[in-house]
């Protein structure tokens, strides 16, 4: 056989090859896997979005993308899921904003504590300059924003009812890993103790921690209620999350997957807000029905003296956030 035949019999082969592929539907190839990873209850708002997320998407792109959700830790814990996410190990995570420490200080202005009077303060600064800004600060570090995600405002929890600042006096409060935390706690007398949040029931539970910090859908479905006897509505922050995604990798997809995904994402985090913003009140329900932890309400003068207590946090900040972030936020407030 000549080299010219030879030729010819291989072309052949080949497109004989590709016959067969494309009927068996072999050529699509293997959907492609993306991986969301995160740290709470499938019950949460972002449980429920990244769940939103995986019908979206994959309704958009039969066969061509599958979506993995891991809730409750069970892949990377909060102490790993950044480092995961740029090792392009997940493709989609929505830390709290009180984790991003290690890459920017900017975010800590959603940690000081009383700094917006309500979700929808908080949503005004989101939607805005700044906020927009911040969402897309992170991209040099190798993360794309893709939104905002609530969960909702956070409660204090103690075994002993918090009604002033001076009851919260030594006692050893879990925080998540946020100096900012950390100072608001410092400033009450208290003694925080950074931890992951898949570490907090069994802290809780064994006194290795008297205290903590939460919304009301993370206390239900963690039980932290089950563990603490008092639950004092404080509403003294909110926890907000950044949906991110490894920039990456995400610049690196084919144009029309970009678009769709880009646009499941937005509706995904829509929805998980519509969530936060209307299950906070069953969470706090079911909470209180289960009968496990006194709520405590605080009157005015009693979240004046929290407020009082805990505002030199911002001074103290001031300089790392920017000032001009913190003026913005307080504008969100009219
Ligand atoms: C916490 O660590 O308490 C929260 O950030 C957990 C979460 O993701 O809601």
């Amino acid at each position: 056989m000549t080299v010219n035949g030879n030729r010819v019999k291989l072309r052949c082969l080949a497109l004989a090859l590709i016959g067969v592929v494309a009927l068996t539907g072999l050529a699509r190839g293997a959907p492609m896997v993306i991986r969301y990873s995160h740290v709470t209850a499938d019950v949460t708002p972002k449980g429920q979005a990244a769940i939103k997320f995986k019908e979206l998407a994959e309704k958009m792109f039969p066969g061509r993308v599958q979506v993995k959700v891991y809730p409750n830790s069970q892949l990377f814990g909060d102490d790993t899921e950044m480092q995961a996410l740029l090792l392009g190990e997940v493709q989609f995570i929505a830390p709290s904003l009180a984790k991003f420490g290690r890459y920017t200080h900017q975010l800590q202005v959603f940690d000081l504590p009383f700094l917006f009077k309500d979700m929808a303060a908080l949503e005004r600064f989101e939607g805005g300059p700044a906020g927009r800004r911040l969402l897309a600060s992170l991209a040099p570090q190798g993360m794309h924003g893709f939104g905002y995600l609530h969960n909702g405002m956070k409660q204090l929890s103690a075994n002993t009812p918090l009604r002033w600042p001076h009851d919260a006096k030594g006692l050893r409060f879990r925080i998540q890993p946020s100096t900012v935390l950390a100072a608001q706690f410092v400033a009450v007398g208290a003694k925080p103790r950074k931890m992951a949040f898949a570490d907090t029931f069994q802290a809780l539970q064994s006194g290795q921690v008297d205290a903590a910090e939460n919304p009301w859908s993370n206390i239900y479905s963690q039980g932290f209620h089950t563990v603490q006897k008092y639950i004092m509505e404080s509403n003294h922050g909110a926890l907000e999350y950044m949906v991110i995604g490894n920039a990456r990798w995400w610049n690196g997809l084919p144009p029309d997957l970009q678009k769709g995904l880009a646009q499941a994402m937005a509706e995904s985090i829509r929805y998980g807000n519509q969530i936060a913003l209307r299950e906070e009140a069953t969470f706090r329900k079911q909470v209180i029905a289960d009968r496990q932890a006194q709520v405590v309400t605080l009157t005015d003068a009693q979240l004046q003296a929290w407020r009082n207590a805990m505002q030199p946090v911002w001074k103290a900040f001031q300089a790392e956030i920017g000032k001009d972030l913190i003026d913005a936020a307080l504008q969100a407030n009219d």
